[in-house]
């Protein structure tokens, strides 16, 4: 088997469910490459050290352009905050390593485009993990859009909630609460939660043609973990926006952090002329259809439990009933992606493609700020 090298960067909550992935993929799937989890950085040398330990990686480093250097990495992955994704994609293209890149691809779609051309220049293999594409309920759905089983598609629906930051006495900035500084997360809920909404409604749907969005900043002062200042904050902690998709559809995609009850409901819906499909996260496994051609007496909808081998990726996974989970979606890109290495392809979404998603989260930016529709160049 052939062995690809991997050096992460990054050790939180992604590096986690990488390392995990990387352990597992080739337990399930039938590959030619097997990846190595060669070295992990990060700048605490304790805490690097203990997790490349728990993890089972050969080697760290504390800097990542020392890990770039390293002769003997293949890839490099991209899990820190957003705003080092560009320094570390370009400075890895140059060393032509391969890149699997966290989302969102950057802060903006400038920074995404000068990322998308360092990898063009470089042609390296790439990736960004929009993981949320390969739950398998949800890659179904992408399957029956594709194959007309809707018809003519009217409206998408998204909706991506959470409630952790209503508290005012959370701080801004630093470990784990990067996301509420503008500095390092690019945007809010924008670019973290509705990012992954836009990348499965494209993915499904098709381009996005023009958008009209509203942001609001609930706390408007917080501390900052780093200085110990009060400082404004300048991320959308909430954001709404209409779309118009170039098919001629319509969409309502939503996000917040200051829905009280909501961890994660990341949901998604899509009505079309024959049929509907229902999709949520704290169910991932099942797919709701409401297929109009049923009988109507039967007709309603149906709970499709997607765990049998002839729905995406399951045959790799246990016995038809049995079903899988949020980790999972992981371990299908990184099964994806070595799949593409073997014939030399970038898994989707590549960089270019995760640059589209880049380009319509600052077109609801802009928006919001304008009150205006803003039109997505095609
Ligand atoms: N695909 C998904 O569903 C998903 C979910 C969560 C986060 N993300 C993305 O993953 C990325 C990381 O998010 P997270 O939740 O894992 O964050 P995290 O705060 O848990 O981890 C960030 C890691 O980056 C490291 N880091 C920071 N600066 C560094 C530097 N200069 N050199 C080396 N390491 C450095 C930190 O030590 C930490 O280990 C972000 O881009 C985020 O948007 C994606």
């Amino acid at each position: 088997m052939k062995t690809l090298n991997i050096g992460m960067i990054g050790y939180g909550f992604m590096g986690r469910t990488h390392s995990n992935a990387y352990s597992q993929v080739n337990h399930f799937f039938d590959l030619e490459y097997k990846p190595i989890l060669k070295a992990v950085c990060a700048r605490n040398e304790e805490r690097v050290k203990a997790f490349a330990e728990q993890w089972g990686y050969e080697s760290y480093e504390t800097d990542w352009r020392k890990l770039i250097a390293r002769d003997d990495i293949d890839a490099i992955d991209i899990c820190t905050p957003n705003n080092l994704h560009k320094e570390i994609a370009i400075a890895a293209a140059e060393a032509g390593k391969m890149i699997l890149c966290e989302k969102p691809l950057a802060r903006t779609a400038d920074e995404g485009e000068e990322m998308c051309q360092a990898i063009e220049k470089a042609g390296v293999l790439n990736t960004v993990w929009y993981n949320y594409r390969r739950v398998p309920a949800v890659t179904l759905a992408k399957q029956l859009v594709d194959d007309g089983r809707l018809g003519r598609i009217f409206h998408y629906r998204a909706n991506f909630l959470q409630d952790w930051t209503i508290s005012a006495d959370l701080p801004q900035g630093g470990e784990a609460l990067w996301r509420l500084d503008a500095e390092a997360a690019g945007s809010g809920v924008t670019g973290d939660l509705l990012a992954h909404c836009i990348d499965t409604a494209v993915w499904i749907n098709g381009p996005i043609s023009s958008v009209t969005a509203m942001t609001e900043t609930f706390i408007k002062e917080r501390t900052h973990t780093l200085t110990g200042e009060v400082t404004k904050v300048d991320i959308d902690d909430a954001c709404s926006f209409l779309a118009r998709f170039a098919n001629g559809s319509t969409a309502i995609f939503e996000a917040t952090r200051y829905a009280r009850g909501h961890k994660a409901l990341n949901t998604l819906e899509i009505n079309g002329e024959k049929a509907s499909l229902s999709w949520d996260l704290h169910d991932l496994h099942r797919l709701q259809v409401f297929d109009h051609s049923d009988e109507s007496i039967i007709r309603g909808w149906h709970n499709v439990h997607v765990s049998d081998g002839d729905q995406p990726y399951m045959k790799n996974w246990w016995v038809p009933g049995l079903q899988i989970g949020y980790e999972h979606t992981f371990i299908h890109h990184v099964a994806d992606f070595l799949a593409g290495v073997a014939k030399g392809e970038s898994a989707s979404p590549t960089f270019r493609e995760a640059q589209e998603t880049q380009i319509i989260c600052d077109a609801v930016l802009e928006s919001a700020k304008s009150g205006q529709w803003v039109n997505i160049p095609s």
